[in-house]
């Protein structure tokens, strides 16, 4: 059983299979008897999937950046009251699809927004409550636009605003993932997310595992 709470993320560009992997790390969690809550920014919440619907409605091509980047502050606003703090409180496991990693790689660095903005936003919207662990799941971005274009058009009209963008906004994104796995350490932990499903999960299950017995008391 958890003794205290843990905040796990997920980052990587679009069509890594980041969101895949999480759903299967919350099911071994809890086939180890832990309670897991899965999130996902944005949109963890009903508030914060109203937000979502806004930011990724292709319609919504005029949205500009600065607004765009407090839309995502205001959905995790509301997914650290409504979800992440009562759960952590309860000492269970919390793994989020995303959070301020994302705006920091897609707003800070593939937005040019900086890294001030989004840091101070996230004093605000996240009150100083930062992932315990994060999986970034790496892989060349040529592939995981591929990835991530096969899906869309298999999902019908589901092509969004952000997968419009440029392959330059990508690798921006890409080498602020990096930057940020040098810079933080212990906290963002590098998963090569090129290989099988299986492969790449014995890869986030190993490297959970050995965090927790170094960093979990
Ligand atoms: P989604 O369809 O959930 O993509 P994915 O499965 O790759 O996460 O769309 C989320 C999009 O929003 C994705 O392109 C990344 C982007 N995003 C930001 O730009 N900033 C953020 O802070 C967050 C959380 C997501």
């Amino acid at each position: 059983m958890t003794e205290r709470g843990l905040f796990i993320t997920f980052e990587g560009v679009d069509g890594c299979g980041k969101s895949t992997q999480m759903r299967r790390l919350a099911s071994a969690l809890r086939a180890h008897g832990h309670t897991v809550v899965e999130t996902v920014e944005p949109g963890g919440t009903p508030i914060g999937a109203q937000i979502r619907a806004i930011l990724l409605d292709p319609a919504n091509a005029a949205l500009g950046p600065r607004a765009e980047l407090l839309l995502y502050f205001a959905a995790r606003a509301q997914n650290v009251d409504e979800i992440l703090e009562p759960a952590i409180a309860r000492g269970e496991i919390v793994l989020s699809d995303r959070w301020t990693d994302s705006t920091l790689a897609y707003q800070g660095w593939g937005r040019q927004l900086g890294e001030d903005v989004v840091q101070s936003l996230d004093a605000i919207a996240c009150r100083g409550r930062r992932p315990d662990l994060t999986l970034w799941v790496d892989v060349d971005v040529d592939l995981a636009l591929a990835r991530a274009g096969a899906r869309n058009s298999a999902e019908a009209n589901t092509a969004n605003r952000m997968d419009s963008q440029q392959r330059d906004f990508y690798l921006r994104v890409a080498d602020a993932y990096r930057a940020l796995a040098e810079r933080e350490p212990v906290r963002v932990r590098r998963v090569d997310g090129s290989g099988s499903l299986d492969a790449v999960f014995q890869a986030v299950w190993s490297t959970f595992q050995t965090w927790r017995a170094r960093h979990v008391r």
